[in-house]
């Protein structure tokens, strides 16, 4: 049993404006929930599942019930760090109403700590409907993968004076909706650093700059995991995805010339291995 108590909550976040980094990562499962938990803040269980674990083309498709039964994967697999679950596309943007009950059955069926929703001084009712209800509400503002169609409408954010000051007017009313914090995600470099030297609340980058409160990236990603494409933002450390393949080749080989199974990993035969193990 979990003792919740011990978990780093998102008002313990909220404080750490402008102190040491945020350390954020995705985890989406309960192995990658345990290897990410210790030394990660906060997990996001992202939409980003939709691609990186379902193979769609955009972060859309993913359903409330599939983003809850991966919300309960990665409770179950940490102790430590603050889970948010993203609330998917279609879940949340018709009315602060179905963004409130979305939101209520993602807590009460995973019982992580908050929930986050794409959009600025359009969600900013929405987001206001969930903070006031008691919910805490990780914003995620920029770039905004559930509005981009397919790859090519990636489109990095802030570019021009107007997309500026539109990302500026964005922070400030989600952060004003009462958020714990906000993801800037895909935006211009002077663009993320101006809106986290004007708002009070800390800023998670993702494409976005060393100046935010704390980074984020998608841990298939900067594993190497996952490798359809790398966007420029990503610094992968290791390739895991090179040493699972090595892996799967030699146990191909190993079954194709009979070297596996030995006898040490059958049972009922004489072997010092099988009395250890049972
Ligand atoms: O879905 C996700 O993984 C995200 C991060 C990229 C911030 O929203």
């Amino acid at each position: 049993m979990t003792n919740e108590t011990a978990r780093i909550q998102p008002a313990d976040l909220k404080v750490r404006k402008g102190q040491t980094p945020i350390v954020c990562l995705t985890a989406y499962d309960t192995p990658m929930a345990r290897r990410t938990d210790a030394h990660c803040d906060l997990l996001l269980v992202g939409d980003s599942l939709a691609m990186v674990v379902y193979g769609l083309e955009t972060t859309r498709g993913v359903t409330l019930e599939i983003m809850i039964a991966h919300g309960q994967a990665v409770m179950r697999g940490s102790q430590k760090a603050c889970v948010v679950v993203d609330l998917p596309h279609g879940s949340y943007e018709s009315s602060a109403e179905q963004a409130l009950a979305s939101a209520k059955r993602v807590m009460d069926e995973t019982r992580c700590q908050a929930v986050k929703l794409e959009g600025g001084e359009d969600m900013a009712d929405a987001v206001a409907a969930i903070v006031e209800a008691g919910i805490p509400v990780f914003g995620h503002i920029g770039l905004l993968p559930q509005k981009a169609e397919g790859r090519g409408g990636f489109k990095i954010q802030g570019k021009d004076d107007e997309g500026a000051r539109q990302v500026m007017r964005d922070a400030k009313a989600i952060e004003a909706a009462g958020a714990f914090a906000i993801v800037i995600e895909g935006t211009i470099e002077p663009v993320a650093r101006a809106v986290t030297e004007e708002i009070s609340i800390p800023t998670i980058g993702i494409g976005a700059s060393p100046a935010c409160d704390g980074q984020i990236l998608v841990t298939p990603d900067m594993a190497g995991l996952f490798s359809d494409f790398t966007p420029r933002f990503v610094k992968q450390y290791a390739d895991a995805g090179a040493v699972i393949d090595d892996a799967i080749e030699a146990y191909a080989k190993d079954v194709r010339e009979r070297r596996f199974p030995e006898l040490k990993h059958c049972f009922g035969v004489e072997s010092k291995t099988e009395e250890a193990a049972e």
